[in-house]
């Protein structure tokens, strides 16, 4: 069985499908992390971010693994470094690559193969898995997902401000929502879940009753 979850950046899809795959017992696939990984390998290189098909050859290339929480890259555990500010500006360059895109979808397809999954990202429903039997959209309002970002960077001891993360917000919102493969859009059967004053362990409630509904 393939749950996906699709929505934008600080819904809490990633906390939400974690724990939701744990309670069920199921895989989890975080594919935004995939995309991360490409422009951090990128960066790396020093890549020409104007060449598609260099960025489409790392892509395809990629030696990744996911291990227990963690995500390795050629063995290196990069989770902390592929959500740096830094890898984040640079997003598009792999987003928006039809190389990349068709290297990534073909690469899920290949880790849920004969499992059962929980994946999360923008095109789970739409693009990587449209035969799946149970599709969410999880969204907030911008402010919520904006406060919530503050506050998760507050624990890590980060500072800044509401209008900061407003602003980079709505940039990432406005890339996701038109890039036009793999854009942010919900599939036309997924089920719409808005988590504005959720807690997550509600929403990962909400959501197994629905998944268990379906299995
Ligand atoms: O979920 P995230 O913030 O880690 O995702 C990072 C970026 O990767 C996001 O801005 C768009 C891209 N992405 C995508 O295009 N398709 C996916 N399935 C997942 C992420």
């Amino acid at each position: 069985m393939i749950v996906t979850i699709d929505g934008p950046a600080g819904a809490g899809k990633s906390t939400v499908a974690r724990m939701l795959a744990e309670r069920l017992g199921f895989d989890f696939l975080d594919t935004g992390a995939m995309y991360r990984c490409v422009v951090l390998q990128g960066s790396r290189q020093e890549v020409d971010w104007e060449d598609d098909d260099a960025l489409g050859a790392i892509a395809r290339e990629l030696q990744l693994k996911f291990d227990k929480g963690s995500v390795l890259l050629d063995g290196e555990d990069v989770s902390a470094e592929i959500r740096t500010p830094e890898v984040t500006a640079l997003i598009h360059h792999g987003a928006d690559n039809l190389q990349v895109r068709e290297a990534m979808v073909a690469l899920q397809r290949r880790l849920a193969d004969g499992k059962s999954v929980v994946t999360e990202g923008r095109d789970q429903g739409t693009v990587a898995f449209p035969d799946s039997q149970c599709k969410f959209f999880l969204s907030a309002s911008a402010e919520e997902r904006a406060k919530r970002r503050v506050e998760q960077m507050r624990q890590t001891g980060k500072e800044v401000s509401l209008d900061e993360v407003l602003q980079l917000q709505n940039r990432r919102d406005q890339q996701d929502e038109s890039r036009e493969v793999g854009g942010l859009r919900a599939a036309e059967d997924a089920l719409h879940v808005i988590t504005d004053g959720m807690r997550p362990f509600e929403v990962v409630e909400h959501l197994e009753r629905l998944v268990r509904m379906r299995m």
